[in-house]
Order: structure tokens, then C-alpha cells, then sequence
């Protein structure tokens, strides 16, 4: 089932074909030998990505799922709660928190920046946090966090670090097993989903709690939740054959196919490919004069917010790419018509995004925009094949 359309938004990504044949098998029990064969080796390729010795989660939901499983099983009713936000999606850890009665207070940063990391010790020396949320990259911006600079200050603090992966994992490392710093100094949890750097449709959440985060769980009684209680769930990730809800058996076949994926290009290699794919995409669009929202140094390998060269209309743009067979995404809140969203991460090939920067340029001189789309391409495999 080839795909007729470049899907470069920040997620769904582009599926490729054995990811689609694998979605497409015979649908079987979720008990037959076959399929727990099956999701057992989808958790043993998640363990070994997230390098955890704890236990991870994979279900039916999506990200938001997936955020609300960290959040309830770590933090109670009442408890302290510190979100670190660097835009929409680190914002709505916030919501999040209030909903089931936690305690939440913030640091955030201006739009396209980094948090300030002085303003977030100074927080956490108030005392009393029981853990801290990081939105790895925020997909509203294209800013990517510093775990190296976060991690170790949180930890200081005694805190649980909470990791959003969505759309970082498996194009970024979050490895569960690196000490920053101190053995004691590593990340507690990461949450995610299907749908972006893992290259499979949306329809999963996934969730990795270190020992220390399943002791956190482990110290409250009684939980504000059923579905998302992962007290619920342990007895089926150590022994897929069993039951507690009806796993999305399709999705679970084409999650495996996806990990599999993942695993065979090697995680230092993916992280190399996005760094450079991240890194290509942003230079060859400045040859257009479309800067990024983030600079360089805080820029994500996996999405860019592009920002319009004055008198380009969004919607305009938008749909002449669409018209093309390219979707990219709007940008989001207050950038709202002033960018657009460009994902580049998962399966994606250098070829697609040859392709792509020579849409944008054709599409801007569509529009009575100067853009040279040779100099553009040329930038673009420079960066990317230099690397
Ligand atoms: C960083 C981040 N966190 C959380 C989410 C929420 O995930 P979902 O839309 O799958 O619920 C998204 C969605 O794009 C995201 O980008």
C-alpha cells in the first residue's frame, strides 16, 4: 500500500509498507500463542530501546494517554507537581495535573527558547516537588530540551523526572540507564506514542517507569484511575497471554514491525540520520529566507516551525503544497498563520525530502516569491550527506 501523499506533519508520519502489511494481518485472538509471540517481542524491543530496567507499558491511546498513565501513577491528589514547559504540549501537563487534583506549578519559556535553568532550581528549592515534567521536543515550537543541563537539577532535587517523548522517541536518545552526571541522576520516566518517530499509525500510548517510579506507585494505596492504573496492566506486560483489556491486536502487529524497524537501523545511526535530516531541512529552507522559529542550538531533530518570509499567505501555501501531494501543518496559538510546522522524523527518506525542498521553492515562486531551488537542494544534501 504505497503512500500517494508525503504526510510531513509533526505526526502521523509517513508508514511504510511492511508496516501496513504487518497492520493488515489476519486479526487473531489476543490470547492465541501467535499474536503473544507477537506483543511479547514489541516489549522486549521497547525495553531495549528505553534501556530500562524497570517495565514499560503499551496500550490502546494516544499521547495524552500516555501522559496522563505518568502523571497518576507517580504524583497524588494534593502532591507538587513542576512543569517545565517549552510550549502547547509541555503546557498541557498543566491541565493534566489539575484535573486529578494535583498541585502544579510552572517554568516556562518564551516561544522557540529554552527554559532558563536558574528559574527552575530556584522552583525546586521551595521543596516539596514530587516530580517534574520535560516535554523532550515541544512539537508547537521545534525546541528540543536539555537533558543534560535538566536532569541533573531535577535529580539534585530528589524529584521524579517525567520525560515526554512523543515526538522525540526513537529519533532522539532517552536512554533510562545513563547516569548525568551521578549514578542516582537519571530519568525516572518517558512517555510516548505510535504515530511520529516510531513510524507506526497513531493508535498507541507508551509508557517506561524505572524501578523508582514503580516504587512511586508502589507507595500509593489507591490511584485516581482504573484504565490508566499500571497495577492493572504489570500482570499482562511480564505475561502478554493474559487479560485485563482487549489490546488493539492490529496495531500491536504493526508496532512490532515498527520496533523492529527501529532497531535493525540502530539507535545511534537513527539519532545521526534525524540530526542531520533536522539539521539539512532548516539550512536548505533559509535559502528561501524561511528561518526556523527555534535557532540551531535548541532546534529538535524531528520538527521545525518554520516562520513565513513577509507576504506569504499560510493557507495559501498550505493547500498549493497539498495540491502537490505534500502536507505540513499549521503552527499553533499565537504563531497561528505567521509559520508552519515541517516534521521530518521516522521513516523518511533523504529522496522524500529532496522532494520537498524543491515543492517549497517551486510553491513560493508560485507565489511571487524569489527562491532558488537549486542552490536550496544543493545546501540540502551538503548538510545532510556531510554528516
Ligand atoms: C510532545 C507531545 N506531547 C503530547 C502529545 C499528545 O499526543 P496525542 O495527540 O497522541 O494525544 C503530542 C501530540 O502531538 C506531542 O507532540
Amino acid at each position: 500500500m504505497p503512500n500517494k501523499e508525503m504526510l510531513l506533519i509533526p505526526g502521523p508520519t509517513p508508514v511504510v509498507d511492511e508496516i501496513y502489511e504487518a497492520l493488515a494481518s489476519e486479526t487473531r485472538a489476543h490470547t492465541d500463542p501467535r499474536f503473544v509471540e507477537i506483543f511479547k517481542n514489541g516489549l522486549k524491543l521497547t525495553r531495549e530501546m528505553f534501556n530500562t530496567d524497570g517495565e514499560v507499558f503499551v496500550f490502546g491511546g494516544s499521547g495524552t494517554l500516555a501522559m496522563e498513565m505518568a502523571i497518576v501513577n507517580t504524583v497524588a491528589p494534593g502532591e507538587k507537581l513542576l512543569v517545565i514547559s517549552h510550549g502547547y504540549f509541555g503546557d498541557r501537563f498543566i491541565q493534566l495535573a489539575k484535573a486529578f487534583g494535583i498541585e502544579v506549578e510552572t517554568v516556562q519559556s518564551e516561544w522557540g527558547k529554552h527554559v532558563d535553568p536558574a528559574e527552575v532550581e530556584a522552583k525546586l528549592a521551595a521543596g516539596g516537588f514530587k516530580a517534574v515534567t520535560v516535554t523532550h521536543v515541544d512539537t508547537s515550537t521545534g525546541v528540543m530540551s536539555n537533558l543534560e543541563v535538566l536532569v541533573p537539577i531535577v535529580k539534585k532535587a530528589g524529584a521524579l523526572f517525567i520525560l515526554d517523548g512523543v515526538c522525540a522517541t526513537a529519533a532522539v536518545e532517552e536512554n533510562m540507564g545513563k547516569e548525568y552526571g551521578h549514578p542516582d541522576y537519571k530519568i525516572d520516566v518517558v512517555l510516548t506514542g505510535s504515530q511520529k518517530a516510531i513510524g507506526v499509525p497513531p493508535g498507541l500510548g507508551i509508557v517506561a517507569f524505572s524501578p523508582k517510579a514503580l516504587a512511586a506507585r508502589e507507595s500509593m494505596a489507591k490511584i485516581p484511575a482504573y484504565y490508566c492504573d499500571i497495577y492493572n496492566w504489570l500482570p499482562i506486560m511480564q505475561n502478554p497471554g493474559k487479560y485485563y483489556a482487549t489490546p488493539p491486536v492490529n496495531m500491536l502487529y504493526a508496532y512490532e514491525q515498527g520496533m523492529k524497524i527501529v532497531m535493525a537501523e540502530g539507535l545511534e545511526k537513527r539519532y545521526q540520520r534525524h540530526a542531520a535530516l533536522g539539521k539539512a531541512v532548516r539550512t536548505a529552507l533559509a535559502v528561501y529566507g524561511m528561518k526556523a522559529l527555534a535557532d540551531e542550538e535548541v532546534a529538535a531533530p524531528t520538527l521545525s516551525c518554520i516562520l513565513y518570509p513577509e507576504g506569504i499567505d499560510d493557507a495559501a501555501f498550505r493547500k498549493a503544497l497539498a495540491e502537490k501531494g505534500m502536507i505540513v501543518a499549521g503552527a499553533l496559538a499565537s504563531l497561528a498563520g505567521k509559520a508552519f510546522r515541517i516534521g521530518h522524523m521516522g521513516n523518511v527518506t533523504e529522496e522524500m525530502f529532496i522532494k520537498a525542498i524543491t515543492l517549497v521553492g517551486e510553491t513560493l515562486k508560485e507565489m511571487n516569491y524569489q527562491a532558488d531551488v537549486e542552490a536550496a537542494v544543493a545546501e540540502f544534501k551538503k548538510v545532510y550527506q556531510g554528516q
